[in-house]
């Protein structure tokens, strides 16, 4: 017996008031219904089978997973049609656990248990309470509690419209039950719709059972149909998080303003202050601070690091001991490592520092390889392109590059060179000498006349 997953992503989402598809909005940095195609992997479905509809060139495009299985609902006549259309593809012994594309932060947990209390012709079924269930389907019970329906609000009396237990879609039958059950369902009801909650009282009438669980947080089976509730998850999803992140031993300045939006792997004592993104894969080491106002995406920090205000980094590699910033910019395929320095207002991109490099003030360093303890100076640009090609500049160890100076590669600047500031160096410069390479030597024109206004 084997698990198959139905997500059903048909739906326009017209409240999104958006050309992307609802379900590709992002939550935490991924697609909604990505969260739910990730929640089905965590529970080992067999086949997980996307219902899809509007826009489902986009949603095909963005969701590339070999492990889908594509099915289109050309015409959206309810949730009943919509998981009618997977019935060719299902396996009667199989359980059919079904989650919606819009409701991305069910746990796999809660999943789990679903899926482990259904058998044989009984239905497992996610039920919550709410304060307010307008709009939603009533779970309606009888005198010894069993479930015996779901009732649309829409079709339901006043009575009925009173439960504030509610349907969230969120079922677990067997294949076999479901195929019979869906053959037999009709649109005579308020929506003219193919409702699949009808299967609920099929059950209950042929002698099955459903057996209803409730999620450990209501937010766990809330679905997005526009973007206040899409900001409400986010925020429900990040102060989670950022909660579990606290009882795991990292410092948080305020929890309320970290935004993970990727896997976060951390050390001991890691102090973050507010108004930070840890985007993609961020992996830190201990006792590493990272300041206010920083974005770290697909970055690992070495232990001990310190990344100050305002800076940015995107896939860098940082050696232990290292500090960044305030103000610094590091992009793509840099890797710094131990104790280099990087200040104010500078931008590395696919570079290599070695240990104790430093480069404290506005530089452009691209396309190249630092050796250790070099100093770069205020000013020094790497010329890396030609308008057409990329060039690489190495510099040895222990070299000096002088203020304002230009490094026009490709070029190489031997150990312990001494680059004189204000140079524009367009050939190799040798170990441990003195290039200087000046426009112009310096002169006074003594008695020179100021310019004066005309
Ligand atoms: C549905 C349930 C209701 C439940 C509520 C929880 C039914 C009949 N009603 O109502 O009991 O309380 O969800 O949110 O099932 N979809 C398709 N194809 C369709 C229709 C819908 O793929 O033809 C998808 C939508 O994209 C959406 C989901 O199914 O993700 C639910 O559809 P929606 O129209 O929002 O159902 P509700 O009327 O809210
Ligand atoms: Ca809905």
């Amino acid at each position: 017996m084997g698990l198959s997953v139905i997500i059903l992503a048909a739906g326009q989402g017209t409240r999104m008031r958006s050309k992307l598809p609802k379900v590709l909005h992002r939550l935490a940095g991924r697609p909604l219904v990505q969260h739910v195609i990730d929640a089905a992997k965590a529970l080992n479905a067999d086949k997980i089978h996307l219902v899809y509809g509007h826009g489902g060139e986009q949603v095909q495009a963005a969701i590339a997973d070999p492990a889908l299985n594509w099915v289109l609902q050309a015409e959206q006549l309810g949730t009943g049609h919509a998981v009618q259309q997977v019935v060719p593809h299902l396996n009667a012994a199989d359980k059919v656990l079904i989650l919606y594309g819009d409701v991305p932060l069910t746990n796999a947990e809660t999943l789990k248990e679903l899926v482990a209390i259904q058998d044989g012709k009984d239905i497992a079924l996610l039920t919550v309470s709410l304060p307010d269930p307008s709009g939603y389907g009533r779970i309606v019970r009888d005198a010894g509690h069993r479930v015996t329906g779901i009732v649309e609000h829409k079709d339901a009396n006043e009575a009925e419209r009173q439960i504030r237990e509610v349907n969230t879609g969120i079922l677990c039958a067997s294949g076999a039950d479901l195929v019979r059950w869906l053959a037999a369902l009709r649109n005579d009801n308020a929506q003219g719709e193919f409702y699949l909650t009808d299967i609920i009282k099929a059950c209950h009438d042929q002698g099955g059972v459903i057996h209803t669980r409730h999620p450990a947080s209501a937010m766990e089976v809330e679905g997005v149909n526009n973007r206040v509730q899409l900001a409400t998850l986010e925020r429900a999803y990040q102060a989670a998080r950022a909660h579990a992140l606290m009882v795991a031993g990292v410092t948080l300045r305020d929890p309320a303003r970290l935004d993970v939006r990727g896997e976060f792997q951390h050390g001991l004592d890691v102090e973050i202050d507010v108004n930070v993104i840890l985007e993609g894969r961020v992996r830190v080491g201990d006792n590493v601070r990272v300041g206010p106002n920083v974005v770290l995406k697909n970055v690992t920090l070495g232990d001990g690091v310190e990344i100050k205000a305002n800076t940015v980094i995107e896939d860098a590699i940082i050696g232990d001991g290292s500090d960044i910033g305030p103000f610094a910019r590091i992009r793509p395929g840099t890797v710094l490592a131990g104790s280099v320095h990087i200040g104010n207002f500078v931008e590395l991109k696919k570079a290599h520092l070695g240990a104790g490099a430093k480069a404290g003030h506005l530089a452009y360093i691209g396309d190249a390889t630092v050796g250790e303890r070099v100093n770069i100076s205020a000013g020094v640009i790497t010329c890396n392109y030609d308008g057409a090609n990329k060039h690489q500049t190495v510099i040895g160890d222990d070299a000096f590059i002088g203020t304002d100076s230009q490094l026009v590669a490709p070029v190489q600047i031997g150990e312990g060179a001494y680059i004189a500031a204000g140079s524009t160096i367009t050939k190799d410069a040798p170990a441990e000498a003195l290039t200087i390479c000046r426009a112009r030597e310096q002169r006074s024109i003594l008695g020179w006349e100021k310019p004066a206004k005309k």
